[in-house]
């Protein structure tokens, strides 16, 4: 109940709803999600069975996707969203072929499908298949997997590319319940996030079910050589037979994670939490889709040292997947959320002293980037406004980095424990819902802050975080000690002094000296670095990324095998941008990043490519 009136509330207050003002700009918050064609108002999509063939050779998903729809205004028309998609025909549940309309592609919001339904429609059927180029699949040949035999496919709908796939309803504001069947080439393993089967099916046809709603962006299917490793009887992990050791011990604190995370803000709501490790040409590090989190082999250090990865996506079990952003202008409510819950559970498991180093490096990224947006520059708000812009736009640090500082804020303003009892109540009093920043901000008055003004204008300072750009005055102090030592290290051998080979440092030190490191180092100094540390032949993705930008920028060419080598084999988004943006800053460099980059772009997703191709353009 309390859910649908939440859906009609938002339904009918589309336009523009709100006056807040922040305390620099006027800021008109518009609850209407300008990505998505669909019109909740008059018909909504509840329910969705899906019914796909996987063609390899065509890169195609062929199939139907039948749709149970609310007709709240027993209207004509049905709106949908598709991009790249061949429609064959639709069908209505009385048997008859539905008249329907596929409107003129819009860019990267696609095309609209209106489809005329009558009063008494509760279903229809949509048969469709995809196109070669749909943005949200990347279809892997054999050799660019682990195990170098079986083809591979995934799908990354998050943001809006799950019209690329799937003719449905794609807003983070409207939420459905879906099962589907697929068929896959003999010998592969479907899995979806939904409930999966765990063991191969010889035919290769699968059947899942997602008997909890969630928004189109968490629709998920990937397809290849993949087994299983149990943890427990609720979580465990799935990856190609060649990285499943691998895979199986640098997780392994997994059930102790999820144990975690119940026990700050209730308990996890989706039955099993599994891991998928993908190919390397994965875009992102992780996206958490329900009961099945994706993610990059790059976080397979063999130390275990980057699963906070995982911490992240699993937190998202709560903030994103259970209580969701209801447009991408409100993106800040899942990823800041998830970055602060996540701080939590790593805090938990593995103490203070680690998570400080965490922080204070994020700290770091997020001055950084905004430096680089720029003070005044919009997009350093919490609440955007991507209006008009492709969503991938707005997806910077500071959804999650400010807003993660944001909250660590409001947690030193109140205190952890009337903060955790206050996030507890909000994830339950939430859950299944979509959220817009201001209801969170009117939540947070009435259950918080509770009309102490004093609290709010003193300490909170809710309008200047969420509506102000740049970083506020109040910005909550971190400090580390451990990164201090970093620090030192680093300023010592700037000085020519002869230093000692630290002992027992984690990744996060070894991220921190790198960034510490002058800008400009002579050769020998590089090379002296190099024959210390073996930075160039580092198997850690993160303090690999971050040497060889230093490489690139120093013009050390004995690095130059290695970064054509992880540029080619690795896709996640978050390492190629930086290097490649280090490469095009010298005209020789630009040179060398278009060669590399035409060989290594083939094997890139699509949200890695779409990247690189504006970055070298
Ligand atoms: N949901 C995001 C990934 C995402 C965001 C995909 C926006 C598409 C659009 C995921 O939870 C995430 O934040 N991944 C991060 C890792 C995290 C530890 C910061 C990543 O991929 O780097
Ligand atoms: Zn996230």
């Amino acid at each position: 109940m309390r859910f649908l009136n939440l859906l009609l509330a938002t339904a009918f207050c589309l336009s523009s709803c709100s006056r807040r003002t922040g305390d620099k700009d006027d800021t008109t918050m518009s609850t209407k999600d300008a990505h998505s064609f669909a019109r909740p108002e008059e018909a909504l999509v509840r329910h969705l069975d899906l019914n796909l063939k996987v063609d390899f050779s065509n890169q195609e998903l062929s199939g139907t996707a039948t749709l149970q729809i609310d007709n709240l205004s027993k209207g004509s028309q049905l709106h949908l969203d598709t991009r790249d998609l061949r429609i064959d025909s639709i069908l209505l549940d009385d048997g008859s072929t539905a008249k329907y309309d596929l409107m003129p592609a819009v860019p990267y919001l696609g095309s609209e499908l209106v489809v005329y339904i009558k009063p008494t429609t509760k279903k229809i059927t949509i048969a469709y298949r995809t196109s070669p180029q749909a943005a949200a699949l990347q279809w892997l040949k054999p050799e660019q997997t682990a195990g170098g035999k079986q083809p591979f496919l995934f799908t990354q709908s998050q943001a809006i590319l799950a019209r690329t796939w799937i003719p449905i309803q794609d807003s983070p504001g409207i939420r459905f319940t879906y099962t589907a069947r697929v068929s896959c080439p003999a010998g592969l393993m479907a899995l979806m996030s939904a409930e999966n089967d765990t063991v191969l099916h010889p035919d290769g046809v699968y059947t899942f079910k997602m008997p909890q709603a969630i928004p189109a962006y968490l629709m998920a299917l990937a397809v290849g050589d993949l087994r299983f490793h149990p943890y427990d009887e609720r979580s465990g992990v799935f990856a190609e037979p060649v990285t499943l050791d691998k895979a199986t011990y640098e997780f392994a604190d997994l059930p102790k994670m999820i144990t975690a995370a119940e026990e700050l803000y209730g308990p996890y709501a989706w039955g099993r939490y599994d891991v998928l490790v993908l190919p390397p040409s994965f875009p992102f590090g992780g996206m958490e889709n329900p009961r099945l989190t994706f993610a990059t082999p790059t976080i397979i250090a063999g130390d275990r040292s980057l699963v906070a990865l995982i911490a992240h996506e699993l937190a998202h079990s709560w903030s994103g997947n259970l209580v969701t952003n209801a447009t991408w202008n409100d993106f800040w409510l899942n990823e800041g959320f998830t970055v602060y819950f996540e701080a939590r559970i790593m805090e938990k498991l593995y103490g203070k002293e680690y998570e400080d180093m965490a922080t204070v490096l994020a700290e770091g990224e997020l001055r950084k980037t905004v430096a680089a947006l720029g003070e005044d520059n919009p997009d350093t708000r919490l609440y955007l406004n991507l209006e008009g812009r492709d969503p991938d736009d707005g997806m910077s640090d500071i959804a999650y980095e400010k807003g993660r500082f944001f909250l660590l804020n409001i947690e030193r303003a109140v205190g952890r424990e009337r903060w955790d009892a206050f996030l507890k109540q909000y994830f339950a009093e939430h859950a299944f819902q979509s959220i817009h920043t201001e209801q969170f901000l009117t939540y947070l008055e009435e259950n918080l802050i509770q009309g102490d003004g004093k609290l709010r204008n003193t300490k909170i300072r809710d309008n200047k975080w969420v509506f102000g750009t740049g970083l506020p005055d109040s910005f909550p102090k971190v400090h580390s000690a451990e990164l201090e030592k970093a620090q030192a290290l680093a300023a010592d051998f700037a000085a020519g002094k002869t230093i000692q080979n630290p002992q027992g440092w984690t990744t996060h030190h070894w991220v921190y000296f790198l960034r510490q490191l002058p800008a400009q180092l002579s050769p020998a100094q590089m090379e002296d670095l190099d024959r210390r540390f073996q930075f160039t032949g580092s198997g850690n993705s993160e303090i690999l990324c971050q040497w060889l930008e230093i490489c690139i920028r120093n013009q050390y060419t004995k690095a130059d095998a290695s970064l054509e080598r992880f540029l080619t084999s690795v896709g996640r988004r978050k390492f190629l941008k930086p290097l490649y943006t280090a490469l095009a800053a010298t005209p020789s460099g630009k040179e060398k990043a278009r060669a590399i980059y035409a060989k290594a772009r083939p094997g890139y997703h699509s949200v890695s490519s779409g990247t690189i191709d504006e970055l070298l353009r």
